[in-house]
């Protein structure tokens, strides 16, 4: 049987994953999804914190309570709970009175705010957060998309970021149109934890400015850099030589539960001068683009992603001998048989680890690499 990876597997809980836009947390717990559970978020007087949304007492969910300073309170009996999960009060005892000794509060591995998102490791992650280099370069503008939700599952999600051959038909009405269907032969490169995806192809480019100038053509070079980071975290750079542009996207998606996926789409660009409007019409634009890939995506019947475990010799597009491949893939398709290799290898190894439990809470910034072993990938060689 060939394997998939749905929104519910347990290796997953081996990662970082966005749960919430930084804003959308405020002075009230929140409660978010990951992987088929319920977890809370809340902003206490001593940081950030995250706690499965499961009161010790009776179970009831903690984001039904509210922030008090530094304590999260619970609504149903009033148990107060610090950043580290530790009770301080149980009311029902009377003042004074310590709590018993398994009245805690579940912190995930690590949770951290970054790029705007609020991401969250239930177990010590396999590969660290993806960086976002432009966003600390100067002249570069950002903005979020308002958050998408897919009944697709992330890792579909994440193979139809890194896909290309589908612009000139998923797309036709928008990047796609008139692209040249030949899907020039590329290079994928095992990066860290993940891989990087090089390509170089020439495409219209109509938001450069000097092409109704007559000073620049309208179709130029562009070298397209993805970057992949396990479990659901991508950037794609745009690079335009001959207009000096750089477009890059970031886009991390949250499996929240079988049939939910919520999606972070982020825009970085350094040729719009701080213009609001451009912006605010490029992120128009870019949901356009978004939503034709995910009214094709909501259609697929697939629970999860078809994995592809080690090549056997001679044929690196099927499975194992006993695994043959469910899906048919090509050339063009390298990144994503990349993809499936690096997660099945992940699933393989969340398998051999024995059972873990959470870890300490942690706010994930003074951590070392966690990454001692890294995921074992094969150069994707297809011909
Ligand atoms: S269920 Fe939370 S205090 Fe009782
Ligand atoms: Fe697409």
């Amino acid at each position: 049987m060939s394997r998939r990876l749905t929104n519910t597997n347990a290796a997953l809980r081996h990662g970082w994953h966005p749960v919430a836009r930084s804003g959308e947390v405020a002075d009230e717990p929140v409660a978010v999804r990951l992987l088929g559970e319920p977890w809370v978020l809340a902003r206490l007087d001593d940081g950030l914190a995250a706690f499965a949304d499961r009161c010790p007492h009776r179970l009831a969910p903690l984001s039904a309570g509210r922030v008090d300073a530094h304590e999260l309170v619970c609504g149903y009996h009033g148990w107060r709970f610090v950043v580290s999960g530790e009770c301080t009060a149980v009311p029902a005892l009377g003042p004074g009175v310590p709590a018993p000794r398994r009245a805690r509060a579940a912190p995930p591995w690590g949770v951290v705010e970054r790029h705007g998102l609020i991401w969250i490791a239930p177990e010590e992650p396999f590969a660290d957060l993806i960086e976002v280099p432009e966003a600390d370069e100067a002249g570069f503008d950002s903005v979020w998309l308002e958050p998408s939700r897919s009944s697709a599952c992330a890792g579909l999600l994440a193979d139809n970021f890194l896909d290309t051959a589908h612009f000139p038909f998923v797309h036709a009405g928008t990047i796609g149109a008139g692209e040249d269907t030949v899907v020039a032969p590329y290079r994928v490169t095992q990066d860290d934890d993940g891989f990087v995806v090089q390509m170089e192809q020439r495409v219209a480019n109509p938001e450069d400015p000097k092409v109704a100038t007559g000073e620049h053509p309208l179709v130029q070079r562009r070298w397209s850099t993805y970057v992949y980071r396990p479990p659901f975290m991508l950037r794609l750079r745009l690079d335009y030589p001959d207009a000096g542009m750089i477009n890059t996207i970031q886009f991390c998606l949250q499996p929240e539960d079988e049939g939910s996926t919520r999606i972070y789409t982020r825009l970085l660009r350094d040729d719009l001068g701080g213009d609001a409007a451009r912006m605010a019409e490029a992120a128009r634009f870019e949901q356009a683009v978004l939503d034709e890939d995910l009214a094709l995506q909501e259609r697929f019947d697939l629970d999860g992603l078809p994995l592809i475990g080690d090549p056997p010799r001679g044929d690196p597009l099927r499975g194992d001998d006993a695994d043959p491949a469910e899906e048919v893939s090509i050339r063009a398709d390298a990144a994503g048989v990349a993809l499936r290799r690096v997660l099945a290898s992940l699933v393989d190894r969340a398998t051999r680890l024995p059972t873990s439990g959470s870890g300490q809470p942690s706010d994930g910034r003074d951590r070392p690499r966690t990454t001692a072993r890294r995921t074992e990938f094969r150069r994707t060689t297809i011909r």
